[in-house]
């Protein structure tokens, strides 16, 4: 399950050049080589700063479309079931493209991904929370004739100087209107950003949220009510949110009950899809069969999926895990 992946952060190096020779458009590095070392940043800003930059490649139905598929070819590799795909339209309306060229072009990917690796998925509409809350608001209602194309709302971009209080109307506007909601918060900004998105917000998951441990009875908070938070590991590393992957909060949050999923946030830029972070933690936080299998389950459950579908997907997944258990046990 990929419940924390922003398309436009699967942007390979290799299609930015394809798309700009599509459209004519100079890149402001000269070669792949020379964008994908550009990779390397100091903090989550100077990261947003060259994603924004590199998105100006998208410019039509068919580049959404594309940067899609080539998604969820490499999700099916992954062995990902389901995707709750986060789109930033006001990334790209503000130059020009139509929201309907943008989900149009992913709902085309996402109905064939479904066709032809058997992946379900669902879009979820962020609003950029640099950008003032009118901004939001007037977004939300241009996104109203693809209503029943999108599953929910987030909020992501720069969040420090951000908060989620900044947010109240749009959010409240969302919920009356039968969207999911979820935000980011607790990435680089502070644990006082998660209560907002959850007292203020209402969100049901929490993307990121891994500074919740500077507020001890927060966390007592989150496992009591069962919050998932959406946590990206390679992302916060190389957002520099944790000096190491050795020393991320996500086991030990895990071990007290907190309900943590895994995944990708922009996996073109922090070296790697799902199942590189799976595979990262397991070697660098000692994370056992035991622990792997939890947080799949965690989120099958925090999936917005319909309750039918998560059972389906929990009892392939205790399967797959017997399966591979008897086989780990033959000699
Ligand atoms: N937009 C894309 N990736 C993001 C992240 N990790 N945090 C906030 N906004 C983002
Ligand atoms: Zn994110």
């Amino acid at each position: 399950m990929e419940l924390h992946l922003h398309i436009e952060g699967t942007l390979e190096p290799e299609l930015a050049f394809a798309l700009a020779a599509r459209h004519g458009i100079a890149l402001p590095y000269p070669t792949v080589e020379a964008l994908r070392a550009a990779y390397s940043f100091g903090d989550l800003q100077s990261f947003l700063d060259l994603y924004y930059k590199t998105c100006d490649v998208l410019r039509d139905r068919s580049d959404f479309y594309t940067l899609a598929m080539a998604y969820f070819a490499r999700a099916h590799a992954d062995n990902i079931v389901h995707a709750e795909l986060f789109f930033d339209p006001q990334t790209h309306t503000s130059r020009g493209v139509p929201m309907g060229d943008v989900i149009g072009g992913l709902r085309d990917a996402m109905a064939d991904a479904e066709r032809r690796y058997g992946i379900t998925s669902e879009l979820i509409l962020c609003f950029l929370r640099h950008l003032p809350e009118e901004d939001a608001l007037a977004t939300l209602e241009a996104a109203m004739p693809f209503r029943s194309e999108i599953v929910g709302v987030g909020l992501d971009s720069g969040e420090r100087g951000n908060p989620p209080a900044k947010f109240v109307h749009v959010f409240a506007r969302a919920k009356s209107l039968g969207f999911r909601l979820v935000a980011h918060a607790g990435e680089e900004g502070p644990a006082a950003y998660i209560r907002e998105a959850l007292d203020l917000l209402q969100v049901e998951r929490i993307d990121h949220g891994v500074r919740c441990e500077e507020d001890p009875a927060l966390v007592e908070r989150l496992i009591r009510e069962r919050t998932p938070l959406t946590v990206c590991p390679l992302s916060n590393v190389k957002l520099r949110v944790v000096p190491r992957l050795a020393d991320h909060n996500l086991a030990r949050l895990l071990a007290r009950g907190v309900n943590i999923t895994i995944h990708s946030d922009d996996p073109a830029y922090f070296g790697g899809y799902l199942g590189d972070n799976f595979r990262a933690c397991a070697a660098e936080l000692g994370l056992g069969a035991h622990q792997l299998t939890a947080l799949c389950e965690n989120a099958i459950r925090a999936s917005f999926l319909p309750a039918t579908e998560k059972a389906t997907h929990l009892s392939r997944l205790r399967r797959a895990v017997a399966q591979w258990t008897m086989r780990s046990l033959l000699p």
